[in-house]
C-alpha cells in the first residue's frame, strides 16, 4: 500500500524512554505481555512471526507500533505506536500496552506524546483511539493527550468508544 504521507520515524526518544522498531528477539517479552491480558500466551514461534509481519506492514504502511525501553533501567516495558486498527491509514489509531509492573508512572503518556509528534511529522491531521468503555486508565491517558470522546460502536464484546485528536 502506498500513501501520501511521509513514513513515520521508527526511532523515538523521550526524557526516560527509547522507542524502536521490533526485533525478532522481542518475541520473548511480547508473549508475556499478551499473557498478562489473561488470554493464552502465543508460542515463541507465533510471537516471532507476528513481529515479522509487523515489520513487513511497517515497511508497507509507514506506520507501526514501537517497543518501549526504559533508558536508565534498560528493560523493555511494552509498546506504543500507530496502527490502522479499526480506523484507516490516513487517520490511524494510537495504541499502547505496558507491563502491569510499569503502570502508573506516566510512561504511556510520555510514549504516546512522542508518537503523537511523530504522527504530525508524517503529515497526518487526525488520530483516533478506540477504547473499551471500562478502560479508565486508557481514557485518562487520552485525556492527558487532549483526545476527545467522539462516538461509540458496539461489537460482540460491548461498547467501544472512539476518541479523536486533531493534530
Ligand atoms: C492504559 C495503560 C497503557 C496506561 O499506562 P500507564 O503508563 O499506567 O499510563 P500513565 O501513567 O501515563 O497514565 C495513567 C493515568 O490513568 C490513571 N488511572 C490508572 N488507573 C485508573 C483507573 N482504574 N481509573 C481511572 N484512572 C486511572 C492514572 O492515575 C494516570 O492518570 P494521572 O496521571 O492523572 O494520575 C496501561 O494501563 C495498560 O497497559 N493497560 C493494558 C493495555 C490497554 O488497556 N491498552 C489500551 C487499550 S485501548
Amino acid at each position: 500500500m502506498t500513501s501520501n504521507f511521509v513514513p513515520m520515524e521508527f526511532q523515538l526518544k523521550t526524557e526516560r524512554l527509547d522507542l524502536n522498531m521490533w526485533e525478532e528477539s522481542d518475541a520473548v517479552w511480547m508473549r508475556q505481555l499478551v499473557g498478562e491480558r489473561g488470554v493464552e500466551m502465543p508460542s515463541l514461534d507465533e510471537a516471532r512471526s507476528q513481529i515479522i509481519n509487523m515489520r513487513k506492514r511497517a515497511a508497507e504502511n509507514g506506520i507501526s507500533l514501537l517497543t518501549i525501553r526504559r533508558q536508565k533501567e534498560g528493560d523493555l516495558i511494552g509498546y506504543c505506536g500507530l496502527i490502522i486498527g479499526r480506523s484507516t491509514l490516513e487517520e490511524p489509531e494510537i495504541a499502547y500496552e505496558l507491563f502491569r509492573s510499569s503502570h502508573g508512572k506516566g510512561y504511556a503518556t510520555e510514549a504516546a506524546s512522542v508518537v503523537l509528534d511523530a504522527a504530525i511529522a508524517t503529515g497526518r491531521r487526525r488520530l483516533w483511539s478506540t477504547v473499551r468503555i471500562w478502560n479508565n486508565a486508557s481514557f485518562r491517558v487520552l485525556e492527558k493527550l487532549r483526545f476527545e470522546r467522539h462516538h461509540s460502536t458496539w461489537d460482540e464484546r460491548g461498547e467501544v468508544v472512539w476518541n479523536v485528536r486533531e493534530l
